[in-house]
């Protein structure tokens, strides 16, 4: 980069080598376990955010220094395989290039939410679904049976339940909703306090944005009580008017929810 070069973001932080691995589980200390899958990534947090800022056309230059080895010379060369300024990037005889471990582990959960439903949904997404969650009049659609009660819903939840899902959610408006699980014979019904709705657009959306803060936050709490604090989420929203507007934050919200 000369003197002269327009560059708009510089970013000052660090450049580390992702060395990742899949396995269904973290290791614990000193055990050896099979992952099924190896990769090696360019990360750290500065260098994340400079390429990111570089492939949405800004003109960036990374101020950064990384270990005169095989990680330190393909770092320079993504930068400029990324269009980034290397002119400020150091390569030192000192110190090795920084280098991340992270084992990825099958924990990570899908929620399916049918939205726009169509009747003839393929059964792959029933498989691939651990939380399959949807309102009545999807599950109508996707199942051919009439949801008109909380029984109705319990038996549309079993249905999709058999399709292959690992559980079933089936919202119901002001009555709460439905949960169903591969582990329990019975649907249950996750009543709620029904509230007076001024807009009940976007609540299905809230429920589902609530239900994966809590299995992303909270992995060993059970589905039925997930379900119960989304529904208090989602109360929250159709109180007010708008989508997003009317989406309550942390603070807006009960203690006793976290
Ligand atoms: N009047 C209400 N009182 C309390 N909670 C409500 C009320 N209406 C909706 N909810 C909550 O919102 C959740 C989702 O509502 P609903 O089943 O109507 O979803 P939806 O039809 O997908 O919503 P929309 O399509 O309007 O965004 C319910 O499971 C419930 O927790
Ligand atoms: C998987 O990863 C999550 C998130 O890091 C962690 O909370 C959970 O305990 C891990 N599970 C296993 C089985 O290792
Ligand atoms: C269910 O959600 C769909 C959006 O996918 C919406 O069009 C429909 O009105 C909702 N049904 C009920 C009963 O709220």
């Amino acid at each position: 980069m000369s003197e002269d070069e327009d560059v708009s973001v510089i970013v000052v932080g660090s450049c580390m080598t992702d060395l990742v691995s899949q396995a269904p589980r973290l290791p614990k200390a000193g055990e050896t376990i099979h992952g099924y899958k190896f990769f090696i990534g360019f990360g750290g947090k500065g260098a994340n955010q400079c390429v990111q800022a570089a492939r949405l056309g800004a003109k960036t230059a990374m101020v950064c220094k990384v270990g005169k080895d095989v990680f330190g010379d393909s770092y320079i060369q993504n930068f400029k395989n990324n269009g980034v300024s290397t002119a400020f990037a150091e390569q030192t005889e000192k110190a090795a290039t920084g280098a991340a471990s992270i084992i990825v582990n099958d924990t990570v959960k899908t929620i399916f939410n049918p939205a726009p439903a169509i009747a003839d949904l393929h059964s792959d997404f029933y498989k691939a679904s651990d939380v399959f969650c949807c309102n009545e009049s999807e599950a109508e659609l996707l199942t051919g049976l009439p949801v008109s009660s909380v029984e109705d819903a319990k038996q549309v939840g079993l249905d999709l339940l058999h399709k292959g899902c690992g559980s079933v959610i089936v919202t119901l408006g002001p009555q709460g909703c439905v949960v169903c699980e591969s582990t329990s014979v019975a649907a249950k019904l996750v009543p709620t306090t029904t509230v007076t709705a001024v807009d009940t657009t976007g609540a299905g959306d809230s429920f589902i944005g609530a239900l994966a803060f809590y299995m992303a936050h909270y992995p060993t709490m059970p589905l039925e009580e997930m379900a119960r604090r989304a529904n208090m989420v989602a109360a929250v929203s159709v109180q007010q008017v708008g989508t997003q507007t009317s989406f309550p934050f942390l603070k807006d919200l009960p203690p006793e929810l976290f």
